[in-house]
């Protein structure tokens, strides 16, 4: 299924397309989304196979196989290699296919534009960025273990999202308190509902509001004993805050602000890497170049945001890479 290579084969190059691949890549990608929804991928990476039990559920599964993703055995069906590897990506897929979809429609009336503003289904982005962090459960294990190992704080994580990874770290340092906070009210809002369900609203506290250092101070920053803050997350979001704003270390010093007695750091983000030309970046998907061009919206190459980190004292504990391009840094200051 060659429309989804990229995924799994990042060097391809785009351009040897057939019309047949464009219709197909996209079906496959709303089946991958869909059978994700119904929860078929948990299940099939934990090992059990699936029985689909309605005409519907069929031909998305007749789908699924027809793209090399399952194979059938009677009434069921079991995972193929590269299933395998587009179910434990699938939080890619759901990003391009329904996260950036209100980015890519607006193409069709930007053809004199500079940028396209990014608008994006927050709640689908949220969903998809925490399936991409799960697919590495050792970073988190690595997070967890640091965090655990100090004495207990509280921990921060700046774009929370959907709180999927302060989830993941608050079972890991049972000791710490944790906050989220995410410009997207209604994504903050589910979580929240999420956390009570979980019985986790007392160790989680999430708040609606943007993290972008700006001159005022911002509203949810009230809310908080900023004393209390030992360690600052945030992932996948400080390019775009570094892009708008002025810079990498300036988005840092404005939380260094906020939080004086902030010692640890952990950065999550993809990192530009120099290459001549972007087909020979090791993306997972050159859509996600394409995305990050029409909006605008810069990538940072590891030498900048080093750079950065050491401006303002920072030092590199931990590094740690996913596919090259995706890095976690921990950062500690004395
Ligand atoms: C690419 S997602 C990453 C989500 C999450 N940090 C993760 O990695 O799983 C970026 C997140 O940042 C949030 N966001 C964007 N601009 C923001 C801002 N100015 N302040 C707070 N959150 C923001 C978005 O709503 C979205 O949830």
């Amino acid at each position: 299924m060659t429309a989804v290579t990229p995924l799994v084969h990042s060097h391809t190059a785009l351009g040897d397309f057939t019309i047949r691949d464009v219709i197909e890549g996209q079906t496959a990608g709303q089946l991958i989304v869909a059978a994700d929804d119904w929860g078929w991928w948990t299940t099939l990476l934990g090992g059990d196979t699936i029985a689909p039990s309605t005409g519907i559920q069929q031909t998305v599964a007749v789908g699924l196989v027809r793209a090399g993703f399952l194979t059938r055995r009677g009434h069921r069906y079991h995972l193929t290699h590269t299933g395998h590897d587009v179910g434990k990506n699938r939080g890619f897929v759901r990003c391009a296919v329904r996260g950036w979809e209100p980015t890519f429609r607006q193409l069709s009336a930007a053809a004199h534009d500079e940028y396209i503003p990014a608008a994006t289904e927050p709640g689908e982005v949220a969903r998809a960025c925490t399936d991409i962090a799960r697919r590495r459960p050792e970073i988190f294990a690595t997070i967890g273990a640091a965090i655990a190992a100090d004495t207990p704080g509280r921990t921060i994580d700046l774009g929370c999202a959907d709180a999927g990874r302060l989830q993941a770290l608050a079972g890991l340092a049972p000791h710490e308190e944790f906050l989220g906070v995410d410009i997207e009210d209604e994504v903050i809002a589910d979580a929240t509902t999420e956390l009570d369900r979980l019985g986790l609203a007392d160790r989680i506290t999430l708040l609606a509001g943007s993290v972008q250092p700006e001159p005022h101070s911002p509203a949810w920053l009230g809310a908080v004993d900023r004393d209390s803050v030992t360690t600052a997350m945030s992932f996948f979001l400080l390019h775009q805050l570094a892009s708008d704003g002025n810079g990498i270390a300036a988005v840092l010093r404005g939380w260094m602000e906020w939080f004086p007695n902030v010692r640890r750091l952990v950065i999550g983000d993809g990192y530009l890497l120099e290459a001549d030309h972007w087909t020979q970046q090791p993306w997972f998907s050159p859509t996600y170049e394409i995305y990050h061009t029409i909006t605008g919206v810069q990538l940072w190459t590891q030498h900048e945001y080093e750079r950065a980190y050491a401006e303002l004292g920072w030092t590199v504990a931990r590094r740690m890479e996913d596919h090259t391009m995706l890095v976690t840094t921990i950062l500690e200051r004395d």
